[in-house]
């Protein structure tokens, strides 16, 4: 009989030529459990997404409690579902009266597709600006977005129209004008690893966006609920965008994502053409009751916010003070963590794989690792990944000296 991993490999659509293959027996808090009983301290947060950790008991209370109640009764838009009314109602009040329209998807990426065309749709114009070495999803329109035309071109043809500016460069805002729809970018780039915007320059694209009567859109899809120490990090670098992409922690581990606008631009989805976007399971109730029960979470116990900072500077101050790493660039808990050597990376994150800690890599940043706890690590846990880190980086030196 065929081993499970073969059956993983033979049968499981896969994405590249080294899955990294924990059988996952279960997950609790800041652990994942393999079959044969390892467990691993995770470090990544399946890339930002368990930011309660793993099996909340608060997240699992609400699905079970929504699986009892109803699941799909229809497709997304149509009937009045609690769940829906009272996450989308909850978002509203923490993200003010400029954005208080949410539109409810499965993924980050159909945010973002359902942004470019509410951007289109609201402007009449067709031109999207995007950031180099942003990521906003895997589908045609929001892979249109990428910089990288290596990789775009087994794709071609993608969405005419882009262009691209490069982060925090304040000249580059003069290719947004007339014909701009929208500009679209993140408040901290993510996948370029961890890229904090210079001082006034999300404020400069707003004022630009304001001037040329073009939407901003910011992609809070990695930085949103808390990761930056923020609840959202537009609300800590004080710029409000015109359309706002949720997707990631929102659910606590359930599949779900959001744009959200004013209700004013919002409502173009409603005509000319009607249906301007339509999903079947965007905002699935049990993802909806999940996603509510994770904010109201981080609203009533706001310690868990509050200590993003001290806890990332405890593992900053550690891992930046060995020899061979360059830099440790963070928000809050969303950290890279430069090598001053590329060969040093593939050791270190195989070590800690080893060693029971997982990290990860980044898509447009070859010289630094991810690191993204569940925002509620605790102080032994931090104590016990330093001490991973340590072995990782020694064994990485040490090999490389050989
Ligand atoms: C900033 C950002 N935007 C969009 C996406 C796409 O989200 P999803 O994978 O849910 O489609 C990602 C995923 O990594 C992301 O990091």
């Amino acid at each position: 009989m065929l081993s499970k991993r073969q059956l993983f490999l033979d049968h499981v659509g896969q994405t590249g030529p080294m899955p990294v293959m924990i059988d996952v027996s279960h997950a609790q808090g800041m652990f994942i459990y393999d079959t044969s009983g390892k467990r691993y301290l995770d470090m990544n947060s399946g890339i930002s997404v368990s930011s309660l950790g793993h099996c909340h008991p608060a997240i699992t209370h609400a699905v079970l409690q929504q699986t009892e109640s109803y699941m799909h009764t229809m497709v997304y838009g149509e009937h009045v579902q609690s769940p829906q009314v009272g996450l989308a109602s909850l978002l509203a009040e923490q993200l003010g009266s400029s954005l208080d329209a949410v539109y409810f998807v499965m993924s980050g990426t159909e945010a973002t597709e359902g942004a470019m065309k509410l951007a289109k749709r609201y402007t009449g114009r067709t031109e999207i600006i995007a950031c180099a070495n942003a990521y906003h999803g895997s589908t045609h329109g929001a892979e249109s977005l990428r910089s990288d035309e290596k990789y775009k071109q087994a794709f071609y043809p993608l969405l005419p129209d882009i262009r691209h500016i490069t982060f925090n460069d304040f000249g580059d805002l003069n290719k947004i004008t007339e014909k701009t729809s929208c500009v679209i970018l993140e408040p901290v780039q993510a996948e370029a690893g961890v890229r904090l915007p210079e001082r006034n320059y999300l404020q400069s694209v707003r004022q630009r966006c304001t001037e040329t009567g073009t939407l901003m859109i910011l992609d809070e899809i990695q930085t949103g609920f808390g990761r930056t120490g923020h609840l959202f990090a537009h609300q800590w670098q004080g710029v409000t965008p015109d359309i706002l992409l949720l997707g990631k922690a929102m659910g606590g581990g359930m599949p779900i994502a959001a744009f959200v606008s004013s209700k004013e631009i919002m409502s173009s989805l409603t005509k000319n053409p009607m249906l301007g976007h339509i999903t079947t399971f965007g905002g699935h109730p049990v993802c909806c009751a999940a996603a509510e029960a994770c904010m109201r979470t981080l609203i009533d116990q706001p310690q868990i916010i509050d200590e993003v900072d001290r806890k990332a500077k405890l593992l900053k101050e550690f891992i930046a003070s060995f020899s061979i790493i360059k830099e440790v660039r963070q928000a809050g808990l969303m950290m890279a963590v430069e090598v001053s050597k590329r060969k040093y990376l593939k050791h270190i994150v195989a070590k800690c794989m080893e060693l029971g800690l997982i990290v990860d890599y980044f898509l447009f940043d070859d010289r630094s690792f991810r690191l993204a706890p569940p925002l509620i690590i605790s102080d032994d846990e931090i104590e016990m990944a330093k001490r991973i880190f340590e072995s990782a980086f020694t064994y990485a030196e040490e090999k490389y000296r050989r």
